[in-house]
C-alpha cells in the first residue's frame, strides 16, 4: 500500500504553547515579585500602546477553562511556563531565597488539571521573565544568574515531577541575549554587544548548569532545550553549510555571520562542547571573551534529551556594500541599535512571498531544513517543534466566529514540513503550535494576536477560531487534510 504522506506517525505528541508572562496577568498576587517584564512594559515608550501584562489572558484565574478548552480540541500535551519570581520571589544573585510555597501552589492545580483532562503537560523553566533583583546586579550578563538559575530549576522540577516529566530549560536564549542586551527591543532593554555576548555565555552555562541539577534533583525527567534556530540563506540559494567556514566572501560570509551567532553559538557548546571559532574571531573587537573561564564548556556541555525547534519565518540576508540604504526585511529602523553584533555588512533583503501580521515571510523550508540539518549533526538526539505559528488580525465574525483561513494555511504547509523531515528521516516526537491564546506579544503587546483561540480584552471571553476547529480534526484524525 501507498504510504500516506499526510499521516503523522501514531505516538505524535500534539500540542499548544504558552508563556507566563504572555498569559498570567496577576503579576502581584500569590507572593510574586516583578520581573523584567514588567519594568520594562511599564516603562514608556517601550511596548506598543502602553500594553503591559497586568492582566493579560487572566489565565492565573482562569486556568480550569483553558485547560477545558484545550481538552474540548483534543489536545495530547501543553507547554507552558513558569514565572521565577513566582517561586523565588527573593531571589538574589547571591542566594535563591526562601521557595513560595503559594506560586508552586498555582502550577501543582494547573498541572493537576492537566493530568484530570489527559493532557501531558511540558514545563518551560525560563521564558524571559527574569527576577527584576537579578537584572539589577547584571542579569544574564553576571554569572551568579546562571548559578541561581539552576537551584530554580531543581527546586520547581523536585516540585512538578513525576506529573511533569519534560523540562525545557530555556526558551530561545537567542532573544534573551541579543533583543535584552543588544538591539534592547525586549526586556531588560539594554543596547551592549559585549553584555549580550556575555548573556548568551551565560544562558548557556544555565542551560547545562540546570540540566546536571534537574538530572540529581530528578533522575527520571526528561531535559530539554528550546532554540529557535535559523533557517539562513542568500539570494542564490546559499544556505549554511560547514564548508563556509573555510572559503566564505560576500553574501556566503553573511549566512556564516548569521548563522554563527544564531545557530553555532548555542549549538556548538551544548551540543558539542566548544564555541564556534569563527564568531569568537569575528566579535573579537566587542569582547575577548575572558568570561568563559577554564571547565567552562564542560559544564555547557549537556547534551539534552529533547531539541526544541522553534520555527516561524526563513531568514534571508545578503552582503550589504553601503549603495543603497541597507535592508532590515522587518522594517526596522536599519540604523537603530541592531541585535546583529559585528554584522554591519549584512543587510536582510525582504522575502518576496507572502508574510504574517509581524512582516515575516512565510516559507515552510526552512523548518524543514533546520530539522533535517539537526538529525545529521546530532543523530540519535529526540526533535519537537516547541513552536510555530502565524500571527493574523483576526476578529469576531457578525456569526460569532472568527474566520482564520490564512493560519489554517500556515498551519497546513508547515506541518507539512515537518512531516517532510520524518519521512526523511529525523525524529520529530511531536509539534507544539503556538499559540492556544491570543496574547501579550512582547514588544507588539496585544496588537498581534497569534492564537488559535480568540481573547477579547475587555471581557476575557474565549472564541475558538477556524483554526482551532482545523488542529482539532488534525490531532484526532493524526493526518492532514487533503486539499
Ligand atoms: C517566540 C516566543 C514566543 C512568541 C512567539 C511569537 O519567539 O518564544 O513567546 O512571542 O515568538
Amino acid at each position: 500500500m501507498a504510504q500516506n504522506t499526510r499521516q503523522f506517525p501514531e505516538d505524535f505528541l500534539w500540542g499548544s504553547a504558552t508563556a507566563s508572562y504572555q498569559i498570567e496577568g496577576a503579576v502581584a498576587e500569590g507572593g510574586r515579585t516583578p520581573s523584567i517584564w514588567d519594568t520594562f512594559s511599564h516603562t514608556p515608550g517601550k511596548v506598543a500602546n502602553g500594553d503591559t501584562g497586568d492582566v493579560a489572558d487572566d489565565h492565573y484565574h482562569r486556568f480550569r477553562e483553558d485547560v477545558a478548552i484545550m481538552r474540548d480540541l483534543g489536545l495530547r500535551s501543553y507547554r507552558f511556563s513558569v514565572a521565577w519570581p513566582r517561586i523565588t520571589p527573593q531571589v538574589t544573585p547571591d542566594a535563591l531565597g526562601p521557595v513560595n510555597d503559594e506560586g508552586l501552589d498555582f502550577y501543582r492545580a494547573l498541572v493537576a488539571e492537566l493530568v484530570a483532562a489527559g493532557i501531558e503537560p511540558a514545563v518551560t523553566l525560563y521564558h524571559w521573565d527574569l527576577p527584576q533583583a537579578l537584572e539589577d546586579a547584571g542579569g544574564w550578563a553576571e554569572r551568579r544568574t546562571a548559578e541561581r538559575f539552576a537551584e530554580y530549576a531543581a527546586v520547581v522540577a523536585r516540585a512538578l515531577s513525576p506529573q511533569v516529566d519534560t523540562f525545557i530549560t530555556l526558551n530561545e536564549p537567542w532573544c534573551s541575549a541579543y533583543l535584552g542586551y543588544a538591539s534592547g527591543v525586549h526586556a531588560p532593554g539594554r543596547q551592549d554587544p559585549a553584555s549580550a555576548l556575555a548573556a548568551v555565555h551565560h544562558l548557556n552555562l544555565a542551560h547545562g548548569l540546570a540540566t546536571s541539577a534537574i538530572r540529581a534533583a530528578v533522575p527520571s525527567a526528561r531535559v530539554a532545550l528550546t532554540l529557535n534556530l535559523a533557517w539562513v540563506h542568500a539570494p542564490d540559494g546559499t544556505a549554511y553549510s560547514d564548508e563556509l567556514l573555510a572559503s566564505s566572501e560576500g553574501d556566503r560570509d553573511a549566512v556564516r555571520r548569521i548563522d554563527g551567532l544564531q545557530n553555532r553559538v548555542f549549538l556548538d557548546p551544548v551540543m558539542s562542547g566548544r564555541y564556534p571559532a569563527d564568531v569568537q574571531h569575528d566579535t573579537a573587537g566587542v569582547t575577548d571573551w575572558s568570561f568563559v573561564r577554564d571547565g567552562d564548556l564542560e559544564l555547557v556541555h549537556q547534551v539534552p534529551d529533547v531539541l526544541g525547534l522553534n520555527y516561524y519565518s526563513p531568514t534571508l540576508v545578503r552582503r550589504w556594500d553601503g549603495s543603497s540604504p541597507r535592508q532590515t526585511a522587518d522594517g526596522h529602523d536599519a540604523s537603530a541599535a541592531s541585535p546583529w553584533i559585528a554584522c554591519d555588512d549584512v543587510e536582510f533583503p525582504e522575502q518576496p512571498g507572502q508574510h504574517t501580521d509581524m512582516g515575516w515571510a512565510i516559507d515552510p523550508r526552512g523548518m524543514t531544513e533546520l530539522l533535517l540539518r539537526l538529525h545529521r549533526d546530532y543523530p540519535g538526539v529526540e526533535l519537537m517543534v516547541t513552536e510555530n505559528g502565524a500571527a493574523f488580525p483576526d476578529q469576531v465574525s457578525d456569526d460569532g466566529a472568527v474566520h482564520d483561513p490564512a493560519r489554517i494555511d500556515y498551519l497546513d504547509q508547515h506541518l507539512a514540513a515537518v512531516l517532510d523531515a520524518i519521512h526523511a528521516g529525523a525524529p520529530v516526537r511531536g509539534y507544539y503550535l503556538w499559540s492556544l491564546l491570543d496574547n501579550f506579544e512582547w514588544s507588539f503587546g496585544y496588537s498581534k494576536r497569534f492564537g488559535v483561540v480568540h481573547v477579547d480584552y475587555d471581557t476575557q471571553a474565549r472564541t475558538i477560531k477556524d483554526s482551532g476547529r482545523w488542529y482539532a480534526k488534525v490531532v484526532a484524525s493524526g493526518e492532514l487534510p487533503t486539499a
